[in-house]
């Protein structure tokens, strides 16, 4: 996996050349979360990723290809910081492997990203959490989605028992929820997807202890953890998982819910942007 290592330094390379500075707080928006996001920045700078060699370009219908770094907008006194939003994922279930989903976001800690903020869409396990709620990750159960400090993966180094005690940073997310008291943090299940859960699977992971279900974002956090990064993550949660209340998912209902709420989500971006204790 060395030639992985060489894939990510050559990206830091080219991101810092064509970027300049690199952000203190690194943005991944999946589903969602991209549509309204752009706006919250100023002074911005963007860059294409198609055609850039070794970026893991996204194809699904909802995540964009580029990156847009620049300055939040109305920041109050002392809250100034540089962000970078990146507009989409790449997943397991489109093929990857654990080194290739998280090469971009490696790429951007070791450019100097020193908080990274992973955003997805869920299904919810709690009829409590209607769709349109929005969850911040206390923790998470990897149902199989591919671990990226596993031997082979880890750019380079064997495998590594990185400890995942406190993982999503709780500091950070003590200050988002100060911001947005209804907001109600909980435990995301990755999934291997790319077919939704059955009910009986959606049945076992709320038994479980999860209070929503996905199929990305858990690759992300721990390679950005283990490098040291300051890890937060948060669900639009776009639907009831299969079963709940008679729920039935499909990919346009997730797209449209997302779209519906695309304003809330905004305000809850701009909020964990400020609680980044950079
Ligand atoms: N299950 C898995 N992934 C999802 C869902 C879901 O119900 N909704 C959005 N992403």
């Amino acid at each position: 996996m060395f030639e992985e290592c060489t894939k990510v330094d050559a990206l830091v390379e080219i991101l810092g050349r064509r970027l300049g500075p690199p952000p203190q707080v690194a943005v991944v928006l999946g589903s969602g979360w991209k549509e309204l996001a752009s706006d919250l920045l100023e002074n911005t700078e963007g860059l294409d990723l198609r055609g850039l060699d070794n970026w893991m370009c996204p194809k699904v219908e909802g995540h964009g290809a580029d990156l847009l770094i620049g300055d939040l907008k109305d920041a109050p006194e002392g809250k100034a910081r540089r962000v970078l939003l990146c507009s989409g994922r790449v997943h397991s279930y489109e093929g990857y492997e654990a080194a290739e989903i998280v090469r971009g976001v490696r790429a951007l800690v070791n450019w100097g990203a020193s908080h990274v903020l992973l955003l997805n869409a869920a299904g919810s396990l709690t009829t409590d959490r209607p769709a349109g709620s929005l969850m911040p990750f206390s923790d998470h159960i990897n149902f199989g989605l591919p671990n990226p400090v596993r031997c082979g993966e880890n750019c380079g180094h064997g495998a590594q028992f990185v400890n995942l005690v406190d993982m999503y940073d709780p500091a950070w997310r003590a200050g988002l929820l100060e911001q947005q008291p209804h907001l109600q943090e909980g435990v995301y299940v990755g999934m291997k997807g790319p077919s939704y859960e059955t009910p009986a699977e959606v049945r076992m992971v709320a038994k479980m202890g999860g209070d929503a279900v996905g199929m990305s974002t858990i690759p992300e956090a721990i390679a950005a953890h283990a490098l040291g990064a300051k890890v937060m993550a948060i669900s639009l949660l776009t639907n009831m998982a299969a079963g709940i209340e008679g729920s039935n998912p499909s990919h346009e209902e997730v797209l449209e819910t997302a779209t519906a709420n695309a304003q809330a989500a905004a305000d809850v971006l701009r909020s964990a942007l400020l609680a980044a204790t950079v």
